[in-house]
């Protein structure tokens, strides 16, 4: 990898003034992570970062396969990137991440998208250099979609989006094949990452001034299971909040088939470890649950939600549900409202079902009509506003920790999340983005909070 690092330096290294590259990350914060490693890498080649798509030399889309829409929206994008290239010829145009690694999607961006210089998937970054030496000196499309070996890439340096979140992969690829789900596919096998790398990781973030970390991964409570010396993901979570610093720790995502009653005390009793829990249900109905290869019933996910709120009451909880998984009925959709209604979820990140090729689901012939499904989604977003706006209404009076992130659309209001997860806005007369706040809840709206600053 050296030996082209220095390659490409050489080429850049030519030129008056570095050339600038603009990345785009889509989809989940594991692909933003790949993201801000790329970066990471092109910085060491010689490139400098712009959030300026029309001054690069070079552009990055880091896509998402998850579902249809995705990946049109990344067609209609690359499309229109073609007219900028008849502009700027020497224009570097690159498509990696989840959709790349498919060698569908690679023969049609072949084929349709001539625009297009580097293609790579995502077991390809220590490839990159290669690959961007290739492009520079040939003027050729280079591709590498290899799947290869589970080596973790260790020794690049990210290249960080934000200056006080920052994401931590703690493992890589999945094993579980819900039976909808490319990730399997396009991600490969669950490995994890050596307990001591994420410790030295995150205290460099502390000392930094980091005020939240999130620990990235598909399967986050599967962690450890492919170490040479295994270490659960209860025992790292410990680990990570001795270390000192005036961070708070979340993750995304658990699976319910992993989440034990330690899992649970261990969120419980470390102090640094926000009491909320985003952890996917996807459906109600027990016989969608099989279907799907989730590997849990109801009764087992209640009773890890019914564990928390007995040891927290107000354990807040978030959620992934699919809207017409294949042959679903309406029988099964209310399965889904009704465990809704038991757990009461902060937030609900709702998707109609996507069929994806390659995946067991997608064998299925489906007879639940699209208009059925549009009209269930309706209906669940419905439900799902009629219990936050009362559920809501119970943070009314108390004060809740709030990190700031940005400014509000009103002048002079800023928006942050409760470690509920949940938006609050306040007013400050001072920037306070990046600072963590104690903030009296004033009032509850369906979708945020909020409140006065207290300190
Ligand atoms: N169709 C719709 N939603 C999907 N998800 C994953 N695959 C699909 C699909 N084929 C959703 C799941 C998952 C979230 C990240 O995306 O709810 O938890
Ligand atoms: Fe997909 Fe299931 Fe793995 Fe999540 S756990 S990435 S939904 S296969």
């Amino acid at each position: 990898m050296t030996d082209y690092k220095n390659k490409v330096q050489k080429i850049l290294s030519l030129r008056e003034t570095p050339p600038l590259c603009y990345l785009h990350s889509f989809g989940c914060q594991q692909n933003v992570s790949d993201g801000e490693k790329i970066l990471g890498l092109l910085t060491e080649m010689g490139y400098g970062v712009t959030s300026d798509m029309f001054s690069a030399d070079m552009i990055i889309y880091n896509t998402c396969a998850v579902r249809e829409n995705a990946e049109l929206k990344i067609y209609g994008l690359i499309g229109n990137l073609k007219h900028l290239k008849e502009q700027k010829p020497d224009l570097i145009i690159g498509i990696c991440g989840c959709m790349a690694q498919q060698e569908q999607v690679v023969e049609k961006i072949k084929k349709t998208y001539k625009q297009v210089d580097l293609i790579f998937g995502t077991f390809a970054l220590n490839e990159l250099p290669r690959l961007v030496y290739d492009v520079l000196s040939e003027r050729k499309t280079a591709v590498d979609i290899t799947e290869y070996s589970a080596e973790i890439p260790e020794n690049i340096k990210a290249v960080r989006s934000g200056s006080f979140k920052a994401g931590v992969p703690v493992m890589y690829g999945c094993n579980n094949f819900c039976s909808y789900c490319i990730v399997p596919y396009v991600r490969g096998r669950e490995r994890s990452r050596e307990p001591q790398a994420i410790l030295d990781e995150i205290r460099e973030l502390s000392k930094a001034g980091y005020k939240e970390i999130m620990l990235l991964g598909q399967n986050v409570n599967s962690y450890g299971k492919t170490l040479e010396k295994p270490v659960n993901f209860s025992e790292l979570l410990r680990r990570i909040n001795e270390i000192d610093g005036d961070f708070k720790i979340r993750f995304m995502s658990p699976h319910p088939k992993d989440a034990t009653k330690e899992f649970i005390d261990t969120i419980v009793e470390c102090d640094k470890i926000c009491k909320h829990l985003h952890l996917p249900l996807q459906s109600g109905s027990n016989r969608i649950l099989e279907a799907m290869n989730r590997r849990y019933t109801v009764e087992k996910y209640m009773e890890i939600v019914d564990y928390a709120r007995s040891r927290i009451p107000d354990f807040s909880f978030s959620t992934d549900i699919i809207v017409g998984f294949p042959n679903e009925t309406y029988e099964d959709f209310k399965g889904t409202l009704d465990v809704m209604r038991r757990v009461k979820y902060d937030n609900i990140f709702s998707f109609i079902y996507s069929k994806r090729t390659g995946t067991k689901a997608a064998l299925i012939d489906d007879k639940t009509s699209d208009e059925d499904k549009g009209k269930w989604m309706r209906e669940l977003l419905e439900v799902q506003r009629e219990i936050s706006t009362e559920f809501f209404k119970r943070f009314e009076g108390r004060i809740l920790d709030v990190l700031f992130e940005a400014e509000s659309k009103n002048v002079g209001w800023y928006n942050g999340k409760s470690d509920e997860f949940i938006i609050v806005e306040a007013k400050s007369d001072v920037n306070i983005i990046g600072q963590r706040k104690k903030v009296k809840i004033t009032k509850a709206f369906n979708w945020a909070l909020q409140g006065e600053i207290i300190n």
